[in-house]
Formats: C-alpha cells, sequence, structure tokens
C-alpha cells in the first residue's frame, strides 16, 4: 500500500544493500560483507555526513537560512553537501584541487556549487594539499554569514555515519568479527566503530591507510592517487580507543582489487574501496571459516571511468 507521506531525496540517504562478495574471496577465508555505499544519491557515503553536518548544525542554531556553506573537500564530500545545500537552499563555496576526479568538480558546479581550486602541479594528492584548501577554507569563511563544515574536525559527521553502524548490525544478523575502512577524515569508520563496539565489543575494528602515505603507521604522509584518504596527517576525529590496529595496504593492490570487483562481483567502485577489499580479504584470511568480515564500498566507480583506475594496470 502507498503512503501519503511527502518524500524527499533526503530518505534516499543510507539504507544501502549490504552484500557478500562470492568472487574474489580465496578458500579458507572469513565470510566477507560489503555495504554498498554508491548507491547513495551522489554516489558515495558522504551523503550521510553531509546530512549530518547541515541537520545538527541548524537543530543547534548555528547554520541559518542566507549563509554560505563553505567546505575544503577533494569533491566526494563537496558533492553530497552541494547536493544537501541544493535540497536545503543554502549556498555553497567549495575549496578543491584539480588532483581530484574531474566528475567530482563538475557534479558540484551541477549542484549550484562555487568551486574555487588549488592548483596541485604533480597533479597528485601531496601532503601539503589538504592543508593548504583548508588554509584558504578558513580564510574565505570568515564572518558572520559563513559555515565552515570543517570535515576533518567536526564531530557532527559521526552522527550521519552511526546510522552506516546501526544498518551493518541489522543486515548482519550472524555478528561482525571484523570491520575495516580506508580513512581521510576518520569520520566513517569512527561513526561505525562507535555503535559496532558498543553493540559487538570483540569487533576488532581496522584503520586503512594507503602504505606511501603512512601517516598513521609511520608519522609521515607521502604522494599517492587514493582519492579521499591519506590526507598526511592524523585526522582529529580519529579516536584511539575506538580501533585496534592500523594497516598500511598498497595502492597498486587497491587499484587491482577495483578491477576485480567491477569484473568478477560487478561492484564499480573506486581505488579507496579497492584498499578496503584486500583488507578485508587479508584479515578473513586470518580469521578463517566461521568467522564474519564487514567493510564498505565507499563509492561508484562511474566517478572515475575518465581516469585511469580501470585502464592503467
Ligand atoms: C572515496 C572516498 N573513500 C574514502 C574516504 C574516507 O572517508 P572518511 O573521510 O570518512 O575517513 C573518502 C573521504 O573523502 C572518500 O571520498
Amino acid at each position: 500500500m502507498s503512503t501519503t507521506r511527502n518524500r524527499s531525496i533526503l530518505d534516499a540517504v543510507g539504507n544501502t544493500p549490504c552484500v557478500e562478495l562470492r568472487h574474489v574471496i580465496p578458500q579458507g577465508c572469513a565470510r566477507v560483507f560489503v555495504k554498498l555505499e554508491g548507491l547513495n544519491p551522489t554516489g558515495s557515503y558522504k551523503d550521510r555526513m553531509a546530512k549530518s553536518v547541515i541537520e545538527e548544525a541548524e537543530r543547534r542554531g548555528d547554520l541559518k537560512q542566507g549563509m554560505t556553506i563553505v567546505e575544503a573537500t577533494g569533491g566526494s564530500t563537496g558533492s553530497s553537501l552541494a547536493f544537501i545545500c541544493a535540497i536545503m537552499g543554502y549556498k555553497f563555496l567549495v575549496v578543491s584541487s584539480d588532483a581530484f576526479a574531474e566528475e567530482k568538480l563538475k557534479t558540484m558546479s551541477a549542484f549550484g556549487a562555487t568551486v574555487d581550486i588549488v592548483h596541485s602541479p604533480s597533479g597528485k594528492i601531496t601532503p601539503d594539499l589538504i592543508p593548504s584548501m583548508r588554509q584558504r577554507a578558513t580564510e574565505l569563511s570568515q564572518g558572520d554569514d559563513f559555515y565552515y563544515a570543517d570535515q576533518f574536525s567536526n564531530p557532527d559527521v559521526l552522527v550521519g555515519y552511526e546510522g552506516l553502524g546501526r544498518e551493518l548490525l541489522e543486515q548482519i544478523p550472524e555478528g561482525i568479527d571484523a570491520f575495516c575502512g580506508a580513512v581521510g577524515g576518520a569520520g566513517m569508520i569512527m561513526g561505525v566503530a562507535q555503535v559496532l563496539k558498543n553493540n559487538l565489543p570483540n569487533c576488532d575494528i581496522n584503520v586503512l591507510e594507503p602504505a606511501s602515505a603512512p601517516a598513521l603507521t609511520k608519522g609521515h604522509g607521502g604522494l599517492h592517487s587514493v582519492e579521499g584518504i591519506g590526507i598526511g596527517f592524523l585526522p582529529p576525529l580519529l579516536n584511539g580507543e575506538l580501533y585496534d590496529h592500523t594497516l598500511a595496504i598498497e595502492e597498486s593492490e587497491g587499484r587491482v582489487m577495483a578491477r576485480r570487483l567491477a569484473k568478477e562481483e560487478g561492484i564499480l567502485a573506486g581505488t579507496s574501496t579497492g584498499l578496503n577489499v584486500v583488507a578485508a580479504i587479508e584479515l578473513a584470511r586470518q580469521l578463517g571459516p566461521g568467522k564474519v568480515v564487514a567493510t564498505v564500498a565507499c563509492d561508484t566507480g562511474l566517478k572515475y571511468v575518465r581516469g585511469d583506475l580501470y585502464t592503467v594496470a
């Protein structure tokens, strides 16, 4: 029976499917489940945090109609914030870079955002790129008419991802022995970890980073091309009490896995998802049959089809 409730596209955020991987998991491993976050409206899990960041700021009265939201972003958070701002009637000023996928920059413009570009001479995500984007966003957000969303330090981000954790608990009633996720601002893994640790205290939480930018495992950043993660500094939201291990994963392995996920599992996702699944399989190998590992497909690979993810080995 149809409902008479006036549905909003905001209702399309979250409640993503959770699937078990069938073909890329070697014999003798634990089961591996993946949340398909690319099915959120702008194609990434960032829709969850954009919604919570705006809703929480409005609820406190920090954000009012007529104000302009400002953010520094590689483009996933920016696309999500631009989407929410379009629905809720806010202007959005975004600082990004040409180191990130053109699809994301164009998506933000399509939703009506003003995009300010910090040029990356190497075209790579260097350790100073995100800090200089944040510096610019801080400068641009001076004044009472601006609200700096500040995804890297804003705890409102976590509220959105707690929903992802609750969905995992419902969708995997067998229980979850280990969860892993690559970190940028660390919002996703911290929001999910909060819920998993509360409900499954023995669940092993694993934080991932690209091996060539080992800020968490070795204390220094480095060059890489995995969009959204490896930001070059310790994310302020990363809470050491909520995770158990940190793993550095080779970007090349993540890229190979992203291609295998498309060809063998029908999951078209980005490189950070490839890293997540490489790590999930390693955990599944260690845990063995009868156990369960969960991770997320962070975004849709449609964001990367113009780049070299699916074409260069
Ligand atoms: C594609 C992608 N994967 C992973 C991440 C990391 O998510 P978080 O910032 O919640 O750690 C991001 C964040 O921008 C992203 O865009």
